[in-house]
C-alpha cells in the first residue's frame, strides 16, 4: 500500500527520515509538491477507484474449491466473500480461532450461505516453517479437498516498521513475505500438479505480490550475495532503515517475485503445457489494513494513512476482484503479473532493471539459490519435489 506511496521521491525522504519532527515536514513536503502529483499515479488510482475490474460470470466458480490465506480482513476477506458468491466453497486461514469465526460469519452473513459448508476455516501462521507445513498436511487429508484444490490465493502479507524477527531467525517482512509464502508455493504446487485436468478445468495457483517489487535498486545484490547473502542483508538489524514507512517491504516482493518466476519456470513442460497456471498479481492501493503498523508512529501518521487510502484506495471489494480474474486465466497467461495500473507494455518496461536486465537475471539466480538453501535446510520434505 504505502509502498505505493513511496512512489515519489518525498516519499523516499519521508521513508528515510529518522527524526519525527523531519518526518512529519517531510509529510507535508509530500502533500505539496507538484512533481510528485505530476508524476503520480493518482490519476490511474482514482479511474481504479471509480472504476472497478468487471466480475465474472455468476456460477463461475461453481463446484471450485478454493484456498484463501489471510483471509481474517482486507483483500483477503473480501476476495473469500467474491469466491462464496459466485459459487466456490472456500477455505480460510487465519492465526487465531476467534478471528477465523468472525471472518467466517461475516462471509456466510453477507453471501446468506449460513450453515451451508461452504466457508472452512484453517489455521496457519506463516511466522514458521512447521505451521505451513501442517497446514499443507491437513488441507490434503480434509475432507473439503477430497477432489483436490481448485484456485490457491497466496494473499497474507505484511508491513512491520518495527524490526522483529521470527521465531526462525528472520525479519517478519522477508518471513512472511518471502520465505513463507515461497515454501506454501512450492508445496501446493506439487500436490495440485498431481494428475492431468483440461484446460477448462485448470488448476491456478495466484500469488499476491505488489507493484513496489519494482521500486528497489538491486545494483548492490550480487555484493551482498559473497557479503554474507542477499537475504541476510536484509535480515541484519543495521541495515533495517530506521524510520522507513515500509522497511523490506518492496525487498520481500521483489525477491517472492523471483521465486515464483523460478516456479513458473519449473512446473511448465517442455511441450508449453502448464499443470497448474500460476499468477502474480496486484491488487493496486487498497484501503485495508495493511498500514496498521505504520498508523502507530504517530497520529499525523494515523491521520495521513487514513485519508491517504480512504481518498485514493480502492475498497477491498474492488481490489480483491483482480484475484478472481487471475483464478480464472488461461494457460498461455502461466505467468502473467496481473495490475490494473499499468499496461502490459508499461509493466515490461517498467520490469526491465529488477527483472529482465542481466543484472536481474543473476540476481534472480542467486535470491532463488538462497531462498531454496534456507527452506530445505529446515524443511526436508522439500528435497522430494518432483520439479525441482
Ligand atoms: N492494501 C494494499 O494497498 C496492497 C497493495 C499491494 C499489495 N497488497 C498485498 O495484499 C495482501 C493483503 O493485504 P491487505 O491489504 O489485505 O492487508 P491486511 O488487511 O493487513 O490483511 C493481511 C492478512 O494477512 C494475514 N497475516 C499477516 N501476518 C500473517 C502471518 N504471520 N501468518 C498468516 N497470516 C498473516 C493477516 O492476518 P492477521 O489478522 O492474523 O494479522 C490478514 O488476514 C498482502 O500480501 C499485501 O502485501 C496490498
Amino acid at each position: 500500500m504505502c509502498l505505493e506511496l513511496c512512489n515519489s521521491g518525498c516519499i523516499r525522504d519521508l521513508a528515510t527520515t529518522n527524526h519525527q519532527a523531519h518526518r512529519n515536514a517531510a509529510l507535508i513536503a509530500i502533500i505539496f509538491n507538484s512533481r510528485t502529483i505530476m508524476a503520480s499515479l493518482w490519476p490511474r488510482r482514482l479511474r481504479d477507484k471509480i472504476w472497478p475490474e468487471p466480475l465474472p460470470p455468476l456460477g463461475s466458480f461453481n463446484g471450485k474449491t478454493v484456498l484463501v490465506t489471510g483471509a481474517t480482513a482486507g483483500l483477503g476477506l473480501a476476495a473469500a466473500i467474491h469466491f462464496v458468491r459466485f459459487g466456490a466453497v472456500v477455505i480460510i486461514t487465519s492465526r487465531s480461532k476467534e478471528q477465523g469465526q468472525t471472518a467466517k460469519n461475516t462471509i456466510e452473513t453477507l453471501t446468506g450461505t449460513i450453515g451451508q459448508g461452504k466457508v472452512h476455516i484453517m489455521q496457519l501462521d506463516m511466522n514458521t516453517y512447521r505451521s505451513c507445513v501442517d497446514f499443507v498436511e491437513e488441507l490434503k487429508k480434509s475432507k473439503v479437498c477430497r477432489a483436490g484444490l481448485d484456485v490457491a490465493v497466496l494473499n497474507a502479507g505484511l508491513i512491520n516498521i518495527d524490526f522483529q524477527k521470527s521465531p526462525q531467525g528472520w525479519e517478519q517482512t522477508i518471513q512472511i513475505n518471502t520465505l513463507s509464502t515461497t515454501l506454501l508455493g512450492l508445496l501446493l504446487l506439487d500436490w495440485m500438479t498431481i494428475g492431468e485436468r483440461s484446460d477448462a478445468l485448470a488448476r491456478h495457483l495466484v500469488f499476491v505480490t505488489s507493484r513496489d517489487h519494482l521500486l528497489p535498486d538491486i545494483s548492490n545484490w550480487e555484493g551482498y550475495s559473497v557479503d554474507g547473502g542477499i537475504l541476510e542483508h536484509f535480515n541484519n538489524e543495521s541495515h533495517w532503515p530506521q524510520g522507513s514507512l515500509d522497511p523490506n517491504y518492496c525487498e520481500s516482493k521483489l525477491m517472492v517475485t523471483y521465486a515464483i518466476e523460478k516456479m513458473c519456470e519449473k512446473v511448465a513442460k517442455a511441450d508449453g503445457g502448464v499443470p497448474v497456471i500460476v499468477n502474480k498479481v496486484c491488487p493496486g492501493l487498497v484501503y485495508s489494513d495493511i498500514g496498521r503498523s505504520i498508523s502507530k508512529i504517530s497520529w499525523t501518521m494515523k491521520l495521513f494513512v487514513a485519508f491517504y487510502l480512504s481518498t485514493l484506495g480502492k475498497s477491498t471489494d474492488y481490489g480483491s476482484r483482480l484475484y478472481l480474474s487471475a483464478a480464472r486465466t488461461l494457460p498461455h497467461e502461466h505467468g502473467k503479473f496481473l495490475v490494473s495500473l499499468y499496461t502490459d507494455d508499461e509493466y515490461e518496461k517498467l520490469a526491465e532493471p529488477n527483472l529482465k536486465s542481466e543484472t536481474a537475471l543473476r540476481v534472480r539466480e542467486l535470491v532463488w539459490g538462497e531462498i531454496l538453501d534456507e527452506l530445505k535446510a529446515h524443511v526436508p520434505s522439500l528435497r522430494e519435489i518432483r520439479y525441482l
